[in-house]
């Protein structure tokens, strides 16, 4: 865990492990403090079904810094911050902050940490959130390093599939599609080689999940396979994790467009899978799921999206001392 020096705790704040310090990574995390975040997501989303908002972050300011684009984690993070109360300073376009004129990412977030008291950052480059960690003294969030890691995202589908299944040992895991670039694949399977999973990758070979990944799936001692075909996972997947084709990382277009649409999530295909499972994808999604398929009660996805908001609600009110 990336380590502030903050002093000593005030009294009035909880002490959770979390309080002033950065999220950079799913590598923080263990089955006990997963718990304890678990536990305050499904108190906010009580919070929210019942109320609507709270004022426990009243008088906080979150810098929401975006150096790449983004619908959800944008969104729900500003949702997170207003419905506890607080207030955001949106930054969701860097086009038209002092980027463009050169400034660096040490800069702009001592910029930004003058004004806020928690920065949540998107940025193309992998590491870009330990960079900016280093000279916040502010806790920075990461909310995506270019194919480096997602770990909210990874936070979010855990919880999803605690909601949705009851459980994650036992489980067997199933991630199609473009495992090379996908950093939510990344996050999701570093998170769960805490428990009794069984891996399934599935990609062309040119996007199979990178070996440092995989090391940690060996290191874990978890069963994984890896495969092109997608033959014959469907059947006995549990979770169904399906991802788009990073089509911003690639160099070469022509690559791209004979990658994207390799692996196409149908109705007829969900005529074969277990009748307890459930399809998740981090979203956007392009054509890797059919339109049909969206009303299928094992559909999850638009149920994991909205969990985002509540389990970064929990994050929030963690770092800032008010879980
Ligand atoms: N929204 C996710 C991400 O930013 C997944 C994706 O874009 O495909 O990593
Ligand atoms: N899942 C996800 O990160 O979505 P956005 O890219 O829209 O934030």
């Amino acid at each position: 865990m990336q380590i502030k020096e903050i002093g000593k705790l005030p009294s009035d704040h909880a002490d959770n492990g979390f309080y002033g310090q950065d999220i950079i990574s799913v590598s923080q995390f263990n089955r006990g403090n997963l718990d304890y975040i678990f536990g305050v997501a499904h108190e906010m989303r009580v919070l929210v079904e019942r109320f609507g908002s709270a004022d426990l972050l009243q008088g906080k300011i979150l810098a929401n810094l975006f150096y790449e684009p983004s619908t959800r984690t944008s969104s729900s993070f500003m949702a997170a911050m207003l419905r506890l109360g607080g207030q955001v300073i949106p930054i969701n376009n860097v086009q038209y902050s002092s980027v463009t004129k050169g400034e660096s990412l040490p800069d702009t977030v001592r910029t930004l940490e003058s004004y806020a008291d928690v920065i949540v950052l998107r940025h193309p480059e992998v590491g870009a959130a330990t960079t900016a960690a280093r000279y916040a003294k502010k806790p920075v969030i990461n909310a995506g390093d270019g194919i480096g890691e997602h770990p909210t995202q990874a936070l979010l589908d855990h919880f999803t599939i605690l909601e949705e299944l009851g459980k994650v040992d036992g489980l067997k895991v199933a991630m199609v599609g473009d495992l090379k670039y996908g950093r939510t694949v990344h996050s999701l399977t570093k998170l769960l080689v805490n428990y009794d999973v069984e891996f399934v990758f599935v990609s062309p070979d040119i996007l199979r999940m990178p070996e440092d990944v995989l090391d940690v799936v060996r290191g874990s001692g978890r069963r994984f396979s890896v495969q092109e075909d997608a033959h014959g996972v469907i059947e006995d997947a549990d979770v169904l994790y399906v991802t788009r084709v990073q089509k911003e990382r690639f160099s070469d277009m022509a690559e791209y467009d004979r990658m994207k649409d390799q692996y196409v999530v149908d109705e007829e295909l969900m005529a074969r899978a277990k009748e307890r499972m459930i399809v998740m994808h981090p979203l956007p999604r392009v054509n890797e799921i059919s339109y049909a398929v969206d009303t299928d009660p094992r559909a999850a996805y638009f149920r994991q999206m909205r969990n985002g908001m509540y389990i970064r609600m929990a994050l929030l009110a963690a770092v800032l001392g008010k879980a």
